[in-house]
């Protein structure tokens, strides 16, 4: 089974999916701003603000953190001060670890995004709302099956 992941926010991400063969989605920044999802209302509000060149990949998140993954793993979330301050400096926020976490927990504790990371993908282009999530699924699906049936009646007409 193939399962396709990253970006996939409507049905027209669903649809070009399944035309290149996958068998599956993986719906992470969708379902993250539902109406179930325990995603503060902030975060998400911030979120359907922006576009996905808001996002950024990053690896300030392990220095904060003190626990690098390896190199090839990294977390997208929205640009900030933080990411300002520190995404092309990142062997430097590892280096300042301690007196970064701890500014990163003061500035969680006032709940402030200007320096907290809200992850999500470049999907939050699509977002426009927090609807509910099974509404997002039936939504998802109904245009991806017009699409899809509207491409199988596709014709090819030739002028000459
Ligand atoms: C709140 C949140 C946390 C995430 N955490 C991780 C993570 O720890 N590691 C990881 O590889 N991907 C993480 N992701 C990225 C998901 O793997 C990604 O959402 C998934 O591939 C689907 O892509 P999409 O968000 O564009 O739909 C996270 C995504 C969100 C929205």
């Amino acid at each position: 089974m193939l399962i396709a992941a990253g970006g996939v926010a409507d049905g027209r991400g669903l649809a070009a999916a399944l035309m290149l063969g996958a068998d599956a989605v993986v719906v992470g920044t969708r379902l993250w701003a539902s109406a179930e999802a325990l995603t503060p209302k902030a975060h998400t509000d911030k979120a359907i603000a922006v576009t996905g060149d808001s996002t950024i990949q990053t690896k300030v998140l392990d220095a904060l953190r003190g626990f690098p993954w390896p190199k090839e793993y990294s977390l997208r979330f929205l640009k900030n001060n933080l990411t300002d301050e520190w995404a092309d400096r990142e062997a430097d926020a590892f280096r300042a670890f301690g007196t970064l976490s701890e500014k990163y927990a003061q500035a969680r504790a006032r709940n402030d995004l200007d320096t907290v990371a809200v992850i999500c993908g470049e999907a939050v282009g699509l977002l426009k709302d927090r609807p509910g999530a099974e509404s997002i699924v039936q939504s998802m699906a109904a245009q991806a099956a017009d699409l899809l049936s509207k491409g199988s009646k596709l014709k090819f007409t030739s002028t000459s």
